[in-house]
């Protein structure tokens, strides 16, 4: 009976959040341009997502380009999304032989038409996939979004926590509504979420390392999900031991 249950209760699938910081401090510290930084970046993800799915992973949602990202050199902007791009395109192929679901999440009216027409190739490609969901935050602002939702909402009279990521969901362009984050990871050193996912990390697990984005490695996943499991989650409740000696 109990391996029947086994089977039967698949194990949770984690929604990881990464903020890939650092890739700038790379590239300075080997004298190179900022767009080197980016491009080591690139090669991250891909271990990144390479990893994903044996740690766990059902959901990894990346921050590549923050709203305020537009205040960069249009030199480097132009550069990410250059490198976006062929990121969309290129993996749109893989993700075929992975089983990755690719999308992307954040606002699109801004976006170069060529990053969209591969925006839109890689989700149309791989929508039937439903191994790891892939979504990449591009144009992307927790505050703009939850706004905005605020804002669609203002005639409704009764508005629940579903309804509202619902509507998040739908104004981020997300294919399927947004779960919640269970582990939240920043590398490069600093401790701040820079309006990334806020609404959805309500109660994630935060892991910061000082680790520069382009060298994390599937070993550094690890450790962060290693990390994860260590925590004790509570939601707000009594610690399970705690609990018993408040009741007596
Ligand atoms: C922050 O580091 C990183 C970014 C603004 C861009 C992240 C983009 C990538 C990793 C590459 C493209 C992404 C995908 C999904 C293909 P920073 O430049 O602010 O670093 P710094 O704090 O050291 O200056």
């Amino acid at each position: 009976m109990r391996e029947s249950t086994l089977y039967l209760v698949p194990p949770k699938q984690l929604h990881v959040a990464i903020l890939m910081d650092g890739n700038g401090r790379w590239a300075a510290a080997r004298g190179l341009p900022r767009s080197a930084g980016h491009r080591a970046g690139v090669e991250a993800v891909r271990r990144a997502v390479h990893a994903a799915p044996s740690l766990g992973i059902g959901t990894l949602t990346l921050f590549a380009f923050s709203s305020s990202n537009w205040q960069r050199d249009p030199q480097e902007v132009g550069a990410l999304f250059g490198l976006l791009e062929k990121f969309f395109f290129s993996e749109a192929f893989r993700a075929q032989e992975h089983d990755v679901r690719i999308s992307a999440i954040g606002r699109r009216d801004r976006l170069p038409s060529t990053l969209l027409s591969a925006i839109e190739a890689a989700e149309t490609a791989t929508a039937q996939n439903d191994g790891l969901d892939l979504r990449i935050a591009v144009d992307y602002s927790a505050r703009e979004a939850m706004l905005r939702t605020a804002c669609w909402m203002i005639s409704s009279t009764e508005v629940t926590q579903r309804e509202f990521s619902r509507r998040l969901a739908e104004v981020t362009h997300s294919p399927a509504e947004s779960s919640d984050v269970d582990l939240l990871i920043r590398t490069g050193g600093e401790q701040r979420l820079s309006d990334f996912l806020l609404w959805e990390c309500a109660y994630a697990e935060l892991h910061f390392t000082d680790r520069m984005w382009p060298d994390f490695t599937s070993a550094d996943l690890e450790l962060a999900i290693r990390d994860f499991h260590a925590r004790d989650r509570r939601f707000g409740a009594a610690p399970a031991a705690l609990a018993n000696v408040t009741a007596s």
